[in-house]
């Protein structure tokens, strides 16, 4: 068994070396698709104060409001270096830093809205890295992400978990995630799961309670 350290190096290594070809890797089913999910996902924040966790290459850049604060982080390198390289051809703002969402450098409550686009199939342990997202979300705050899971289709479902091994090795995502889950046991309330192709790809949103008094309730 791999302790999380070890299991965080791995999944950084994976992406520090698909990092070159990352944007290449996606330029199809960008088109195609993702870049319209992007809209759906970023239409969702609220507040100005938002940070995006694995921010990647930065293919978000283009659709983050105009006049938030905006930090984003990525525990890998080389996506970072690539995400800066892309800031700095834009417009707006964004502060970017190397961290790990499983141990976020952030104080607790700090923003409006928390928002990631297929990085839970990739956290090694998706659940601490959840539970540092509701950590630094104000009360009442929003968390959007935008996941691929594991399918509830039992053939399919069977064919993911057989395929993952590979897969996880070769693009560094696991495509078995149980990620709506795995966001009710961080302690986030879920708010909505809307389906958006093939029972896998879901935009997932939920909210941190409001205070202690319901969080104690639940
Ligand atoms: C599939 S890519 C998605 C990138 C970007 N969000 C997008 O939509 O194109 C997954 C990203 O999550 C990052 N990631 C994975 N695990 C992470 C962790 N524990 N902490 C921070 N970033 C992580 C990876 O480095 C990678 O940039």
């Amino acid at each position: 068994m791999l302790t999380q350290h070890k299991a965080t190096e791995i999944a950084r290594g994976r992406y520090n070396r698909i990092a070159p070809l990352y944007d290449l890797m996606e330029s199809l089913i960008e088109g195609s698709r993702y870049s319209r999910w992007r809209e759906l996902l970023w239409n969702k924040v609220e507040g100005n104060n938002i940070l995006e966790v694995g921010v990647g290459t930065g293919k978000n850049f283009p659709y983050y409001p105009p006049d938030a604060e905006i930090s984003a982080v990525d525990f890998s390198d080389k996506m970072l270096e690539r995400a800066k390289d892309r800031a700095s051809k834009q417009k707006g703002k964004v502060h970017l830093e190397q961290m790990d969402v499983q141990d976020l450098e952030f104080e607790d409550s700090t923003f409006d809205t928390v928002v990631a686009s297929f990085v839970f199939c990739s956290v090694p342990d998706p659940v601490r890295g959840l539970m540092e997202v509701e950590r630094v979300c104000k009360p009442g705050g929003k968390v959007a992400l935008l996941e691929h899971v594991l399918s509830a289709n039992h053939i399919l479902g069977w064919l993911m978990n057989l395929a993952n091994p590979l897969v996880v090795r070769m693009i560094g995502a696991n495509i078995n995630r149980r990620t709506v889950e795995n966001v009710i046991k961080s302690g986030l309330v879920l708010e909505q799961v809307t389906d958006l192709g093939a029972g896998i790809f879901k935009l997932i949103e939920a909210r941190k309670k409001h205070c202690l008094h319901e969080r104690a309730q639940l």
